[in-house]
């Protein structure tokens, strides 16, 4: 099924980078971005959503636009993708999880540890002063009448509250983009999954891999076009192909 250099470079991996973007969730049902059948940006203007400035000028429209996404999530179960790679975690002695995903069907999955380039829904924030609210946000309605929500306000400074992600124009998490590159220059085997590579410096990572020796594999039912060597394109989806990737190296369904 799959090459035996690949399945034995598995085996002999000692770190394993596994870097995810939208597609390891849109078998979930979580729409992605780009994708031409599902992608998210398709129905949305993302500078019209997906930006500071958009969040000055209709809060009620980013917050409403946002909580439909974290209901999406809340309503959504990890696939066997995401399953796959905490099978995988089980199974090597170390494995560093970066995702682009602003969801938690990482977390849900069994892995422990995951860097989120792009923050999360589940972290909002103080718009003007930047802090945490202290009561957890309750669980999101669909938005009657399309997408417009009042977000709940900050209870030190009454600003209002924003979603915890990175939007268009802000920088990554300064620790978690170095933690990621560094992940990335010191694995033997880097395994990217459902991402377009379009958006940096996230999509850096894959190559600071290749370029630091690693055996790269991408899981994406788009063709991806390897060039070079010690790098691989499995197409096909990610809730298919990494569990009988898992499989096939370790034996294991390991309630994938
Ligand atoms: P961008 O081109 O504006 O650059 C992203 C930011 O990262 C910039 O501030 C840039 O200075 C900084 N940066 C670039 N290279 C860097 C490096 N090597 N090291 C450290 N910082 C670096 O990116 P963008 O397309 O405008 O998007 C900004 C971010 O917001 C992206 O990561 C994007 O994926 C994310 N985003 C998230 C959502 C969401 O809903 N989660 C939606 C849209 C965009
Ligand atoms: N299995 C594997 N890959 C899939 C699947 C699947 N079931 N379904 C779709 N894909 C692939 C698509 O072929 C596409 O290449 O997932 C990719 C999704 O790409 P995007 O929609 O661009 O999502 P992503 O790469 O995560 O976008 C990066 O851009 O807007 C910002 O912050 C946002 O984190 C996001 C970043
Ligand atoms: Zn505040």
């Amino acid at each position: 099924m799959f090459s035996t250099t690949l399945i034995e470079a598995l085996r002999k991996a000692q770190h394993v980078v596994v870097f995810t973007g939208a597609g390891v969730s849109a078998e979930s049902g979580i729409p992605t971005f780009r994708d031409s059948l599902t992608g998210l940006w398709e129905r949305f203007d993302a500078t019209s959503l997906a930006t500071p400035e958009a969040f000055a000028a209709d809060p009620e429209l980013v917050w409403g636009w946002y909580e439909w996404r974290r209901m999406k999530v809340l309503q959504a179960h990890p696939n066997p993708g995401h399953r796959a790679i905490a099978a995988l975690e089980r199974n090597i002695p170390r494995l560093t999880l970066v995702t682009q995903n602003v969801d938690d069907l990482h977390e849900r999955a069994g892995n422990q540890a995951v860097i989120h380039l792009h923050g999360s829904l589940h972290a909002p924030r103080c718009f003007d002063c930047g802090r945490s609210p202290d009561i957890p946000l309750s669980a999101p309605e669909e938005p009657e009448g399309g997408r417009r929500l009042p977000p709940p306000r900050c209870t030190v400074c009454g600003g209002p509250l924003r979603p915890g992600v990175v939007w268009f124009g802000e920088s990554l998490p300064t620790a978690d983009l170095s933690a990621a590159f560094e992940a990335a220059e010191n694995c033997d085997l880097l395994i990217s999954v459902g991402t377009s590579g379009m958006v940096y410096p996230a999509a850096e990572v894959p190559a600071l891999a290749w370029r630091a020796g690693a055996i790269v594999v991408h899981v994406n039912p788009q063709s991806h076009p390897c060039q070079q060597e010690r790098e691989y394109a499995l197409p096909g989806l990610a809730g298919e192909l990494l569990p009988r990737l898992i499989e096939q190296a370790f034996g294991t369904a390991d309630g994938v």
